[in-house]
């Protein structure tokens, strides 16, 4: 059944296509959501649609805005609310593979040092190939970073549909003011600030005792490169998602005000 599922997204292609969960073999499988004539895909369809309640849908979801505003901050919360996201940072996939050494980890890091953005032949394959084993353990994925150019937009939508899209937009001063705050727990990524969030110790994560550090593209200058590729590459997909009507925004300089209306959106919207 799976095989065969693949084998007509594959005849389907030119049509978007998205995820729905089938209970009885608990993982994704591709559908379109155009009106697909293909006389297999519809029997295969009409069957997975009686099983599959709407509620039970895999969702994607986008969490949009400039570096430092608050997109890991507000991904955490949007996951103890709704549990059944699986959230996805590629920052964070791609400092794990610096820390690991790997020969994409080694390749990224250059441009992320710099505080560019690394070019998409390598972020696009990383974020798909990544997400199709929780697609088939029926996760909903949030993903955070991705994408942060049209290139990356059109790729995703060719493989997904994208369902909703939070778009976070804070001043740039609040911005300047909280990455100069943050410090992190580079073995888990956990991330602290000395204002808003601070570890119990200073200087040292909550969980193991270690050191915490300051990413080395949270250097004054390199935050300047990080907003510039973000007005450059990743504000037009404001208007890219907005166009497909999924996309909110919000606005304000504190996540504890911004996360509330988050909340009550996604509640309205779909979870
Ligand atoms: P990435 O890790 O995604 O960095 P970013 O987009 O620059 O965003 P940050 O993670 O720095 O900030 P955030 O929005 O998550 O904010 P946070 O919650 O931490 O990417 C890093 C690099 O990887 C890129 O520069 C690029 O090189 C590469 N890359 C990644 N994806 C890519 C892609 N798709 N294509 C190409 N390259 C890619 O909050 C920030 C701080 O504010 C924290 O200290 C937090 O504690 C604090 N804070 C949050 N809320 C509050 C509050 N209410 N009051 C005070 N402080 C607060
Ligand atoms: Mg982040």
């Amino acid at each position: 059944m799976f095989f065969l599922a693949f084998k007509v997204h594959k005849l389907a292609e030119n049509s978007f296509a998205r995820f729905v969960v089938n209970p009885m073999m608990m993982y994704c499988l591709p559908r379109t959501r155009m009106a697909v004539r293909n006389a297999t895909y519809r029997t295969y369809f009409s069957t997975l649609q009686q099983s599959a309640p709407q509620h039970d849908e895999c969702r994607f979801l986008l969490i949009l805005g400039k570096p430092g505003g608050g997109k890991g901050t507000i991904s955490k919360k949007m996951l103890v609310d709704f549990p059944q996201l699986h959230h996805m940072s590629t920052g964070d996939i791609l400092r794990a593979n610096v820390r690991n050494g790997t020969a994409l980890g080694r390749e990224a890091k250059f441009y992320m040092d710099e505080g560019k953005l690394v070019p998409d032949r390598l972020i696009i394959d990383l974020v798909l190939s990544d997400s199709t084993p929780m697609l088939k353990e029926g996760k909903s994925l949030l993903l955070d970073g991705f994408p942060r150019t049209i290139t990356q937009a059109m790729a995703l939508e060719k493989e997904v549909n994208v369902d909703l899209v939070v778009n976070l937009d804070i001043p740039t001063e609040t911005i300047v003011e909280r990455i100069a705050d943050r410090w992190i727990h580079p073995a888990s990524g956990r991330v602290y600030s000395y204002s808003y969030r601070p570890p119990k110790v200073k200087g040292f994560d909550d969980i193991t005792g270690e050191k915490l550090v300051q990413r080395e593209d949270d250097k004054p200058e390199k935050v300047r490169t990080r907003l510039a590729a973000y007005d450059e590459a990743t504000a037009p997909l404001v208007n890219f998602y907005d166009e497909r009507g999924v996309l909110e925004t919000f606005q304000g300089t504190k996540s504890d005000v911004i996360y509330p209306e988050v909340k009550n959106w996604l509640k309205l919207k779909i979870l």
